[in-house]
């Protein structure tokens, strides 16, 4: 954040003159950052009672507001004043409002009203979420649960899948833009996801020029997918990939390619294969490293196809993991250990919500059979247990062949 040396008004990193008197801009202490904003203590639309500044991004600030009648919260994000005379951006801010809106789902933020006030100020009305990004909770708790990251993948993938529905692609996709809503239980906690700033509709009924002014189309290096890091034509597996560096992250406490200029870290989404989670966190069952570097693939062929397929996938493959560890006693599967005060982590085990429409035994089989008909993942003992089935299979075809052949002659 910047503040200007005379008004003290704050402003995003970017910007190097104060557009209000023209002053230079230095860097904003945390106390100008977070309070003294001169939009705080006024009454929008002469409804929305300014609180508080909650988060500021790139072209927006985020504030609560309380509805001067109803005393209800509310999060009134608003376009940067700057920002408010250009077409580009007020479209830009526009229609992340319509694509908000076109998603009816718990696990999408809200949004009721859009537009622009007497004032000038571009705004859009959401609901209010009390809570905190993704990106703090990892922060601060370190690497997720495995039970927490299943209960948090599940509900980013239905709101991914219920957007896709709507022909809306999210495209940035990262921990901040992931709410988690205040609960005293971390493993209930409620998921919303939020920023449909560069959201894309894909469909004719919309105004789907690109908004191609610099600065105004963006991405997070870090979460981009190979075909957003190269520029090509984005569909709803890109998102697919952002949520698998997502659950990367919850696994290992970072995202798998991180430091360094965006150039470099958009190349090795583009180039290079993740590093095995494994690697950064040993405990990580191979069951479920495969499902995350599934999601990582490069061609977006070879990803789950749909979000809601990738969260059945990791739930499946800990149940997996965990049964081998139950009927071979194999140490396939351990409980991640978490940097928050430790706590005692449970392994999921027959008696949790079984996944959709399968019951859960065929359900792993399926998966062991997807997994080793892709040739990577060798489940413990199955090699010595299956050893036999070949030799068997071509004895009874060369027996069948004899018999078919002494039949012909006789
Ligand atoms: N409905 C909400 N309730 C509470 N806090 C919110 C809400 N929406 C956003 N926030 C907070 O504000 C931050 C910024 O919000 P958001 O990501 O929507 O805007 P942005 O990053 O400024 O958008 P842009 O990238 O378009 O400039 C979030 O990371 C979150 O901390
Ligand atoms: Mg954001």
């Amino acid at each position: 954040m910047k503040a200007c040396s005379q008004c003290r008004r704050t402003f995003t990193a970017d910007i190097f003159f104060c557009p209000y008197d023209g002053n230079n801009l230095t860097v904003a202490s945390d106390e100008e950052s977070l309070g003294d904003d001169p939009l705080v203590g006024r009454t929008l639309l002469d409804r929305y009672r300014i609180t508080a500044r909650i988060g500021e991004g790139g072209m927006c600030t985020v504030y609560r507001a309380n509805h001067v009648l109803t005393q209800k919260n509310w999060a009134v994000k608003i376009l940067h004043a700057e920002l408010a005379s250009q077409r580009q951006a007020v479209k830009r801010f526009q229609k992340e409002a319509l694509a908000a809106s076109r998603i009816d789902q718990q696990n999408v933020i809200s949004v009721t009203d859009f537009g622009t006030s007497e004032e000038g100020y571009v705004y859009l009305v959401m609901e209010y979420l009390e809570g905190i990004t993704l990106k703090r909770a990892i922060q601060t708790d370190g690497a997720f649960s495995i039970e927490r990251i299943i209960h948090v993948t599940k509900q980013i993938a239905e709101a991914l899948d219920a957007a896709h529905r709507q022909s809306v692609i999210h495209r940035d996709l990262k921990p901040e833009n992931i709410m988690l809503l205040a609960t005293d239980r971390p493993e209930r906690e409620t998921v919303k996801v939020v920023d449909f700033g560069i959201a894309k509709v894909q469909d004719s009924t919309t105004d789907s020029a690109p908004l191609t002014a610099p600065n105004l189309v963006m991405g997070t290096p870090q979460y981009m997918s190979p075909e957003q890091a190269k520029g090509l034509e984005l569909d709803a597996r890109s998102d697919i990939y952002s949520l698998g560096v997502i659950v990367y992250e919850m696994l290992t406490g970072k995202p798998p390619f991180y430091g360094g200029p965006s150039k470099i870290v958009l190349a090795k989404h583009a180039n290079e294969s993740p590093p095995s989670p494994r690697r950064v966190r040993p405990e990580i069952s191979a069951h479920v490293e495969r499902v995350v570097m599934r999601a990582l693939e490069k061609s977006p062929l070879r990803r789950p196809q749909t979000a809601s397929e990738m969260a059945r996938e990791l739930e499946l493959a800990v149940r997996l993991a965990a049964t081998m560890t139950k009927s071979h006693g194999v140490e396939d599967f351990q409980p991640l250990p978490s940097s928050a005060p430790a706590k005692p982590e449970t392994q999921i085990t027959e008696s949790s919500n079984p996944p959709v429409n399968q019951p859960v035994d065929v359900a792993a089989r399926s998966l062991v059979a997807t997994l080793q008909a892709a040739g990577d993942v060798k489940t413990p003992g199955s090699t010595d247990s299956y050893r036999w089935l070949l030799p068997a299979v071509i004895f009874g075809v060369v027996c069948l062949l004899i018999i078919l052949f002494l039949w012909k002659m006789g």
